[in-house]
């Protein structure tokens, strides 16, 4: 049992990044809990998509959401998404 808890961290952040994130993985975890409280607007992928070079910013600095960031991994994750060009 602990060997399968180990083995899912370990396999989880490696399949996050080589099958390439979309839209869904981000809608829900990122926009729609971290940023939809404030930004009526980033619940919508259109609207996410269009101001993506300015969240990109935001993300990267550390900016935004303005409670201390998102976690490392899912920052380095959203920008890598951003710079695909923020496929669907
Ligand atoms: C607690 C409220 C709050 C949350 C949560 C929040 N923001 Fe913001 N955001 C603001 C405020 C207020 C501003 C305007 C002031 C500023 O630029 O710092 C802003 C500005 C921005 C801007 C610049 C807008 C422009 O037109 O220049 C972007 C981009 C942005 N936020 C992205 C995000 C993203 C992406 C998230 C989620 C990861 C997020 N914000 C979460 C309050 C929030």
């Amino acid at each position: 049992m602990r060997l399968g808890r180990l083995l899912l961290l370990f396999l989880l952040p490696c399949a996050a990044c080589s099958a390439g994130d979309g839209w869904d993985n981000f809608a829900e975890t990122v926009f729609d809990r971290r940023c939809l409280p404030c930004h009526a607007g980033y619940g919508s992928y259109e609207i996410v998509r269009e101001d993506s070079e300015k969240i990109a910013g935001k993300i990267e600095s550390g900016a935004m959401p303005p409670d201390g960031g998102l976690p490392p991994d899912v920052r380095r994750r959203v920008l890598a998404w951003i710079d695909r060009g923020g496929p669907e």
